[in-house]
């Protein structure tokens, strides 16, 4: 008999066509939104999961699911699942790293071009009939060329964002716990700073740092009042690394010139502050979403949790205790 499985969101069907050739698959094609409660009915008698990073793994999930072996999360971050509970449970936990790097530097870029520029408030008052023909004085932007990049939180989607920058001719400081070594510093033209000079030097800020108890409002009304009017910030990484009430209002008072936002505090709802302002770029957690990238997170966790449930480590083991 084959292991029972759960896929917990909507995949593509080759995905689902893969993993059925080792397991008896519970599929969630209708991508209805388990939660906690339906989690544990769903989990109940499985041997595996895969999951989105917005399926919670939590303490109670994994005593409902007493045969579960692996979770396999479809994304780099892990903040949904418990780590600590899974190994106690002796659950492995997998990622995705590495196969949406790029993908995710791109939405940056775009998020922080079109912030500089503000794209969508100039196409909105266009769509809207607005636009009385040329005028020297519409929609003057910051320049992104020659202009300094700041980034907090330099693994390997933070290194991708850099290399980028050499196009522009951009001089780039980051902030990491760790310094990287010289060669990768070398590679992106990238100077470690303390996080103040960070704040106060950017003209665009990156965050790139994963979600945790630690990271929870490192961007909050001290660190924004730090940042040069002029700045934009970016956040493709984690809601709730910023604190968005305290964005809003330095984005409303002008002490920050724009930000562009591609996850949220309390996602998928929105602090309503934002849809007021003009300054703010949002969009709805894409940073990984071309359809190339999307297939390869799939598959990689697909992967994981094929050699997790063939007795092989998992490539990508979060949780190497759950593993001996
Ligand atoms: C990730 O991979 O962590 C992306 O945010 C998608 O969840």
């Amino acid at each position: 008999m084959k292991p029972k499985i759960l896929v917990a969101r909507e995949v593509f069907p080759e995905v689902l066509e893969r993993l059925r050739q080792h397991f008896d698959v519970d599929d969630n094609q209708s991508d209805a939104v388990l939660g906690v409660e339906g989690l544990k009915a769903r989990l109940a008698g499985k041997a595996g999961a895969l999951t989105a990073g917005n399926d919670p793994i939590t303490p109670e999930v994994l005593a409902a699911a007493p045969g579960l072996k692996a979770v396999c999360n479809f994304a780099v971050g892990y903040n949904n699942i418990d780590l600590a509970a899974c190994t106690k449970a002796g659950v492995m936990a997998t990622n995705t790293p590495g196969v949406l790097d790029d993908t995710t530097a791109d939405l940056a870029w775009a998020l922080l071009m079109s912030t500089a520029r503000s794209l969508p408030a100039a196409e909105r008052w266009l769509r809207a009939g607005d636009w009385p023909g040329f005028r020297m004085m519409d929609w003057l932007g910051s320049d992104v060329h020659h202009a300094t990049l700041g980034i907090l939180g330099m693994g390997r989607i933070g290194q991708t964002v850099a290399r980028r920058a050499l196009g522009f001719d951009m001089t780039v400081i980051y902030h990491n716990r760790s310094r990287l070594p010289e060669d990768k510093e070398a590679a992106c033209r990238a100077r470690w700073v303390d996080k103040q000079t960070l704040l106060r030097e950017a003209d665009f800020l990156v965050l790139l740092l994963p979600y945790s108890p630690e990271s929870h409002h490192v961007i909050g009304a001290a660190e924004l009042a730090l940042m040069k009017p002029s700045a934009h910030l970016i956040n493709v990484a984690r809601g709730g690394i910023v604190d968005d009430a305290a964005l809003i209002s330095a984005l409303r008072q002008r002490r920050l010139s724009g930000a562009a936002l591609d996850v949220f505090e309390g996602e998928p709802k929105l602090n309503p502050g934002f849809l007021e302002l003009d300054n703010v770029t949002l969009t709805p957690h894409i940073g990984s979403g071309s359809r190339a990238t999307r297939m390869a997170m799939a598959m990689t966790a697909a992967d994981n949790l094929i050699a997790a449930l063939s007795g092989q480590r998992p490539p990508n083991l979060l949780n190497p205790d759950a593993w001996r």
